[in-house]
Parts: C-alpha cells; sequence; structure tokens
C-alpha cells in the first residue's frame, strides 16, 4: 500500500492517504475516537466517526495502545485548529502491533529513567526536534566547507598520541602496543592542508573527561578546517562566519522544530556579524569590573563562561590566553610570547564554549622544544615535525564541537540530549 508522510499531507488535502506510524496519544467521545499518529516527519490527528468505519475497526480502536504501530487511512482536511493544520477524516485503522505497556507517559518523568530508556525517548516531540535541529546542523557545516573549497578528509580515530592533553585519553590494546582514540584529527589535518590546501575533518572525537558537567560528553563530534598560509585573524573570521551560516540555516529550515523546542528565536535572530573580539588582558579587566573573582593566567571554566555568556548577547571571541593554559602547538604571539595566537568563542546565554582553535607554531626548533616541555613522546610527532622541515607555512584551524552547537541552538539545559545516544561519565547504556 502506497504510504504518505504527515509532513507532505499539505500537497494532499481532499485526498485518501495512508499513514504509516505509531499512535501517540488517544482520547474518545462518545461515537468519535481521536486517534493521534506520528510517524517521524509529524503528528496527525485522525477522527473515526463510528459511521465512517466498520464496527470492528470502530471498536478496535479502544484497544489500540500507546506506541502501537499502526497504518491509518483517510481524507485530508485543512483545519486551522489542528495541530499541524491537518486533520484526517478516518476510514480504516490497520494495527501492525499492539504496544505493551509504555514507559513513557505524558506524565512528568525523572532524567535518569529517561536516559535508562534513551532509545524510546528519541520518539517523544522534544527529543525529534532536537535530532532534527542537529542534522540540520550538519548538513549546513557541509555545505559552509564544500562550498568554500575546502576538502573533507578523514582523519584516524586510533592514534599513537594525545592531541589536547594525556589526562583525558581513552586507551585500547593494538596489537601489543597502545593506542588512544582521538581527541582530535587537527594533528592531521595539518598535514592534510600542507597536501591539499584548505580541509575540514568532521567526526565522532573522544575524550575521558572525569567531571561530571552538562557540557561534556565523553564521545563527541567535531567539525575542524585547516588553512595552510592562515594567521589567526583568518581563523577568526572564518568562525563568525561559519556560526553565522548555521545559524541562518537552522532558522530558515527548522524554525517549527525550534518552536517545539519553545527556544527564544528572537535571541537567536540577533546574532549579528562581526563578533565582539577580547583578549584575554582585556578579559581579565572586565572580570574586575564584573567583580568576578579570576586568578590572571588561569584557564577559563565554566562560571567564567557563563558571566562571559550573561555580558554579551553575541557569540564573544576570546583571544590570545597564556600560553602555559594550551596545547603545546599553540604558537606564542611574537609581540608578547606568554600569550598564545588563539581563540575561544564562548556562546551567549552560558551555553559555553563553542569553538577553540588558532594559529600553529610553524617553526621546527621552537616545536621541538614545546613538545619536550609538555613530555610528549617524540617518536609519536616524528612525522609532525616533519611538516615543519619540508615548506613549513603559517596555518591554522579550529573545531566547533557539534553537540555544544545543538545545545545552544535548541536551548537545551543539558548536552546529553543533544546526540542521540550519550556516552557519559560512568554511563554507556543504552
Ligand atoms: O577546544 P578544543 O579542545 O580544541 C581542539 O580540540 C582543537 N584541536 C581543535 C582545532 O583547532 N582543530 O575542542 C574544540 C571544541 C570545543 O570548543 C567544544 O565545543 C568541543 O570541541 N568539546 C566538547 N564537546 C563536548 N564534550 C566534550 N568533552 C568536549 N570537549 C571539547
Ligand atoms: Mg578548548
Amino acid at each position: 500500500m502506497s504510504q504518505t508522510y504527515i509532513v507532505d499531507l499539505k500537497n494532499n488535502v481532499g485526498k485518501s492517504v495512508t499513514i504509516k506510524g505509531w499512535l501517540y496519544n488517544k482520547r474518545s467521545s462518545g461515537k468519535i475516537k481521536f486517534l493521534q499518529v506520528r510517524d517521524g516527519t509529524g503528528i496527525v490527528q485522525g477522527v473515526m466517526a463510528a459511521s465512517d468505519v466498520s464496527p470492528e475497526v470502530f471498536k478496535q480502536g479502544d484497544g489500540i495502545t500507546q506506541e502501537s504501530s499502526l497504518e491509518v487511512t483517510g481524507t485530508v482536511r485543512a483545519d486551522k485548529r489542528a495541530p499541524g493544520g491537518y486533520e484526517l477524516t478516518l476510514r480504516n485503522v490497520k494495527v501492525i502491533q499492539i504496544a505493551e505497556a509504555y514507559p513513557i507517559t505524558p506524565k512528568e518523568h525523572g532524567t535518569g529513567f529517561l536516559m535508562e530508556n534513551r532509545h524510546l525517548w528519541i520518539r517523544s516531540r522534544k527529543q525529534a526536534a532536537t535530532l532534527k535541529v542537529r542534522a540540520e546542523i550538519v548538513r549546513a557545516i557541509r555545505d559552509f566547507f564544500d562550498d568554500r573549497g575546502f576538502v573533507l578528509v578523514d582523519t584516524p580515530i586510533l592514534t599513537p598520541a594525545a592531541c589536547e592533553g594525556t589526562t583525558t585519553l581513552f586507551e585500547v590494546e593494538y596489537f601489543g602496543d597502545k593506542a588512544y582514540l582521538t581527541q582530535s584529527g587537527q594533528l592531521y589535518n595539518e598535514a592534510t592542508a600542507a597536501a591539499l590546501g584548505k580541509t575540514y575533518c568532521f567526526g565522532p572525537t573522544f575524550r575521558a573527561e572525569k567531571s561530571k558537567t552538562r557540557k561534556h560528553l565523553m564521545e563527541f563530534w567535531m567539525v575542524e578546517p585547516e588553512i595552510a598560509y592562515a594567521d589567526l585573524d583568518d581563523v577568526m573570521k572564518l568562525s563568525e562566519e561559519f556560526i553565522v551560516f548555521i545559524i541562518q540555516r537552522v532558522l530558515k529550515n527548522r524554525r517549527e522544530e525550534l518552536e517545539i523546542l519553545e527556544r527564544d528565536i528572537a535571541a537567536l535572530e540577533k546574532i549579528k556579524l562581526p563578533f565582539p573580539r577580547v583578549s584575554y588582558p582585556e578579559l581579565i579587566k572586565l572580570f574586575k569590573e564584573w567583580g568576578h573573582d579570576f586568578v590572571d593566567g588561569n584557564d577559563l571554566g565554566a562560571p567564567e563562561e557563563t558571566v562571559i555568556g550573561e555580558k554579551f548577547d553575541q557569540p564573544v571571541m576570546i583571544h590570545r590566553f597564556p600560553m602555559k593554559v594550551k596545547a603545546f602547538y599553540m604558537k606564542a604571539d611574537p609581540k608578547n610570547p606568554d600569550l598564545a595566537l588563539c581563540v575561544d568563542v564562548i556562546a551567549p546565554e552560558g551555553f559555553g564554549e563553542l569553538i577553540g582553535g588558532g594559529q600553529r607554531e610553524d617553526n621546527l626548533k621552537t616545536l621541538e622544544k614545546k613538545i619536550k616541555e609538555h613530555k610528549l613522546p617524540a617518536n609519536a610527532f616524528k612525522w609532525y615535525l616533519d611538516l615543519r622541515r619540508y615548506g613549513s607555512v603559517p596555518h591554522g584551524g579550529f573545531g566547533l564541537g557539534l553537540e555544544r552547537t545543538v545545545a545552544w541552538l535548541c536551548g537545551s539545559e543539558h548536552i546529553r540530549e543533544c546526540i542521540p545516544f550519550p556516552r557519559m561519565l560512568y554511563k554507556i547504556y543504552p
């Protein structure tokens, strides 16, 4: 039997269609039963009158439980009062399977319970809306870089060394050797950028983050562009254009989902170029003005990100952090060698760091020294140093966390709702 998707009902007014889906909710009033059906593309109410269907079908309606799978056939009617704007006058209902008592009911559930049932929770309206926004963001990310001549490269997941510090490495056995799940594709991208000019990688990255926060996952997706012949200013410009591009795309294509999520859309609509740029030394002064206690020389933590997110209604680009708190590959600012040519982009409304990036150290001798200072295994970085031996150029790039971006655009309290199956501290089920 042919199938129509709920999203396409608008093109089928007056026609008879069959929707294949699951029962979302139902109620009845005397000789009429209302079956709300979802099919992944939307929800539609089917109105079943005793006079329109066979007595068996009408009677069967009582036994259809929440999340039972079913096919409903009926005529599409435009109705402004109906959720979604359309209703079905039902002629037939075919049950595929009667669901057992469904654990997630319209009443409130605790998050622990919902996470245990994540495989079912994703059927809920808000969760499904979040996953659609995520998919839209992924498409926007690919379009942005593909349309600007960046070449997509896939960097390895199993790696011999750390990129972002040794404390968050996931170790695996590799034929009697040690390997680590990648924390970032950046180092490999520095090689691909020297080969292809402008590249990006986009895939899962892994960090054994030992603290429980609402912004950290053990497995998260990151998109990382890398550009040969680029400096910190180029990286900052690309970052802000990229973020605005993503927002515009989501506002254009996923407004309905943002409404389902009750997102304050105006807060997203006002995001404009250029983003404010604040150097670390300037930030220290601002913290003093705001009366926020912060030790000069420290990295930003969640409290600082929250304060910054409250003071600005735009993403803020904090640049030139102290070298001491940043990764080994950062290039020092020639004007002040204690500061790194790097940038963190902090989201408004307390959603935290979206992007980390900057200009890379391109001098062989300096980089050799840095690898020693950071006590990194020289052997594993031999190939990386080659990039400074053979045609080294100024270059840079950044990494944007996909789930952080989804959380911000959807207004999600917790990043765990921004990936289909989150991997969290001590939690790997389902
Ligand atoms: O700032 P990070 O650590 O930067 C890098 O990994 C660079 N090597 C990227 C580059 O220059 N190519 O991570 C980049 C972004 C963060 O700004 C944040 O959005 C996200 O990745 N991120 C996480 N998201 C979820 N859970 C975690 N545990 C995350 N750690 C970082
Ligand atoms: Mg960072």
